[in-house]
């Protein structure tokens, strides 16, 4: 399991006054090679030494049995997956992942960071895939029982960009690596209209700049969300 659970200094839920779970659930979302993983775990490391509670997870994956669902999902078999049954199997690891590990940890008033959520599933299986996004938001509130993030950290890029720093850095390349330009511009163009949508939870970040530059834009976001109650979020300070 992940470390988390560090008390803050005092003790006390500086600028967390929210109904329902007393955590906060942000998310981190892009395309392939935009620097999510990175940055949560820059973020993490950041807010733990400012003495929160921080539990850093992903998706899919999570859990044992999400992670094993994940091996599915990345694994080229040759067997062309039909997006239904790529979507339930996302679904899947979801419901599992939020009962065991991320409500829990909410309940406790951690900070949950999670690479990858909801909007994933909206930008690749319905802008992406093309199955329907309503439907699809339906399906995500099944799979995590109604819980959405308080605040998602979208980065934007390229997408021969991330595709191509996933393959200069040696990363494996696995069966979303190898689909379409025309599936990877369908994502990148769908996170782009759910953020245009959703402009107050959902913070779009310039991800072609350095992961220091991200870092600092990220922190001055997720600060000032802390402090105004977890509630208010707005732009990066030089965007
Ligand atoms: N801001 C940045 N500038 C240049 N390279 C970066 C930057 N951030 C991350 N990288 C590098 O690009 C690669 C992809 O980064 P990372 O794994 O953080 O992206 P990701 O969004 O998590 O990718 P994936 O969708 O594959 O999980 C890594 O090799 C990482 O070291
Ligand atoms: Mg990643």
């Amino acid at each position: 399991m992940p470390t988390y659970f560090r008390t803050r200094r005092g003790g006390e839920q500086v600028g967390l006054k929210r109904k329902g779970p007393r955590g906060v659930l942000i998310t981190l979302e892009g395309v392939e090679g935009s620097g999510k993983t990175t940055q949560v775990q820059r973020l993490a490391r950041l807010l733990r030494e400012e003495g929160y509670r921080v539990l850093e997870t992903r998706e899919p994956g999570g859990t044992p049995l999400a992670e094993s669902i994940r091996r599915t999902l990345l694994k080229s078999t040759g067997e062309r997956m039909d997006p239904r049954c790529e979507t339930l199997l996302i679904l899947a690891a979801r419901s599992q992942h939020v009962a065991q590990v991320i409500k829990p940890a909410l309940d406790e008033g951690a900070i949950v960071l999670c690479d990858r959520f909801v909007d994933s599933t909206l930008a690749y299986q319905g802008y992406g895939r093309g199955l329907d996004v309503g439907l699809l938001r339906r399906l995500n509130r099944f799979a995590t029982g109604g819980l959405e993030p308080d605040l998602s950290l979208l980065f934007d890029l390229p997408i021969t960009t991330g595709l191509a720093r996933r393959r200069h850095n040696n990363l494996e390349q696995n069966r979303l690596d190898r689909e379409s330009r025309r599936f990877h511009t369908a994502v990148r163009r769908g996170f782009l209209e759910l953020a245009a949508r959703e402009p107050r939870r959902i913070a779009v970040f310039d991800g072609t700049k350095s992961a220091e530059t991200l870092a600092d834009d990220v922190a001055s976001i997720v600060r000032r969300f802390l402090r105004r109650g977890g509630r208010t979020i707005g732009k990066p300070a030089d965007s």
